[in-house]
């Protein structure tokens, strides 16, 4: 499609959710750019606005109205000044909803699932056309493909996602996911490689493989064999320039012995390690249909704990599921103690519609739900603040990845995610830095710059070289 305008057109989106969502919304931007749009921040200069949407929990599918309410006001401010402003809604919310939100917010033009994104140009055209154009086929393999092809800008920070795989199969009975990302499936081994060494060349050091049941991860490697997250990350590993890998989110299912080797003999994946258990009770856990009991999790965090003694673990708990008993939720307290999280994500149970969950008998008091999460919140918190502070006066690796919140400092990551301010040099934004950690802030720490650590060779990224 070719653009007849002088002007590039403004695209703004915005993100809600997950780190699945965030890589989207780059990928979405990246097709766009072939369409002449430009990316902005000032909704004011917008032509198009797309709101990257999540569905997990009520709160967060009803903030889209919301703001959908607010972008009804720009676009008529908009028409009064000779400007078009198409709306857009792409991601959860719109693969669940699809022509209820049309119905429901007649500002929209647009509205695309995440399997989708691949057709925006098409139904940019159709919204052109005055059209109400919705797309929310599950299409997942043209996605992958039809994005691959479009390319991918170089990444602006030294740290960036991958996705590897999408969807998930494991029906939790609470989740929305298998219903708005659909099946699970996995993109090929050579894909991926492609990818990371494209990120690692454009001087990425840290890549996060995504999935929404990354360790489900699977596919043909090239030695003929069937290959796990694993065997995928050993092969990444020897990407040379990616000195960090991670990934995100796991289901304990899924930990097989080959991903616990990786975690024992691979120094580049990080020691963290979000694993999921949202409830610590065995009755709950088999109504939530995890397939695992609170003892299975604990053996396997012992195993993996065994493999890498020094990794931080972090996890997600939903309190109020249907049934919920105060017992219940005094097994899930006692889980988290026994565990001893670096940080936890902590939600009410919001009932979901379609997922088996929400019709349930024995829906909990809204009052009740608040009460424990206070309880639990106030556990993961001290957890949190014990973990970081047992940092302090150690020395660790951080890449700094951007300048700091004051002049001199740049922010950057610890091996366990933690967010730490240095005082050092713009040059090093794209470095892995040695660090002595003398202070804890609220939501960082303070360390002091004491040498450097794989820093040499590795190529400038776009941004910290210009
Ligand atoms: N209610 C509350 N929390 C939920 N999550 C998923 N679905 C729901 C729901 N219906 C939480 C789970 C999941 C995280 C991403 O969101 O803890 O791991
Ligand atoms: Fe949802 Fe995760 Fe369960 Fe899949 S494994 S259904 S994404 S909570």
């Amino acid at each position: 499609m070719t653009d007849t305008r002088t002007a590039p057109k403004k695209v703004l989106i915005k993100t809600y959710g997950c780190q699945m969502n965030a890589y989207d919304s780059d990928r979405m931007a990246d097709t766009l750019a072939a369409e002449g749009y430009r990316p902005t921040d000032d909704l004011a200069e917008a032509d198009l606005v797309l709101l990257n949407t999540c569905h997990i929990r009520e709160k967060a599918a009803e903030k889209v109205y919301s703001e959908l309410g607010r972008l009804r006001v720009a676009k008529e401010e908009a028409a009064r000044m000779g400007r078009r402003l198409t709306v857009g809604v792409a991601g959860c919310v719109a693969q669940a909803e699809g022509e209820e939100i049309a119905r429901r917010a007649p500002v929209v033009d647009l509205v695309v699932g995440p399997q989708s994104y691949h057709s925006l140009p098409a139904l940019l055209s159709r919204a052109a056309a005055g059209e109400r154009a919705i797309e929310t086929e599950f299409a997942i393999e043209e996605k992958f493909a039809r994005l691959e092809a479009a390319g991918r800008a170089p990444a602006r920070t030294p740290s960036a996602f991958l996705t590897v795989q999408e969807g998930c199969d494991k029906f939790c009975t609470f989740c929305v996911v298998p219903y708005t990302r659909g099946a699970e499936v996995s993109r090929p081994v050579e894909r991926i490689l492609a990818e990371a060494e494209a990120l690692a060349a454009g001087g990425v050091r840290e890549v996060t493989l995504l999935g929404q049941n990354v360790n489900a991860w699977h596919g043909l490697g090239p030695d003929g064999r069937e290959w796990g997250l694993g065997e995928l990350l050993f092969r990444l590993a020897e990407i040379p320039g990616l000195d960090r890998l991670r990934y995100t989110t796991s289901h304990p299912r899924d930990m097989d012995d080959t991903l616990i080797a990786a975690h024992r003999d691979l120094a580049e994946l990080m020691p963290y390690l979000h694993l999921p258990v949202q409830s610590g009770s065995d009755r709950i856990l088999k109504a939530m249909n995890r397939r695992h009991t609170a003892d299975d999790y604990r053996a396997l965090v012992d195993r993996i704990r065994t493999a890498r003694p020094d990794i931080a673990l972090s996890s997600d708990l939903i309190v109020g599921f249907p049934g919920e008993t105060d017992a219940d939720f005094a097994a899930t307290m006692r889980l988290v103690e026994a565990v001893g999280y670096a940080a936890c994500f902590s939600f009410k149970y919001s009932a979901r519609p379609g997922t088996p969950a929400a019709t349930r008998d024995g829906q909990v008091d809204e009052a009740v739900k608040s009460e424990r999460l206070a309880q639990l919140q106030a556990l993961i918190a001290a957890q949190q603040d014990a973990f970081n502070r047992s940092k302090l006066g150690a020395a660790m690796d951080v890449l700094f990845e951007k300048k700091g919140r004051f002049a001199g400092q740049l922010a950057g990551k610890s091996p366990w995610l933690q967010a730490v301010q240095v005082e050092a040099p713009e040059a090093l934004i794209g470095t892995i830095g040695r660090v002595a950690i003398e202070r804890l802030g609220t939501n960082s720490l303070f360390g002091r710059l004491i040498g450097t650590a794989g820093g040499a060779g590795a190529p400038a990224l776009a941004e910290a070289a210009s």
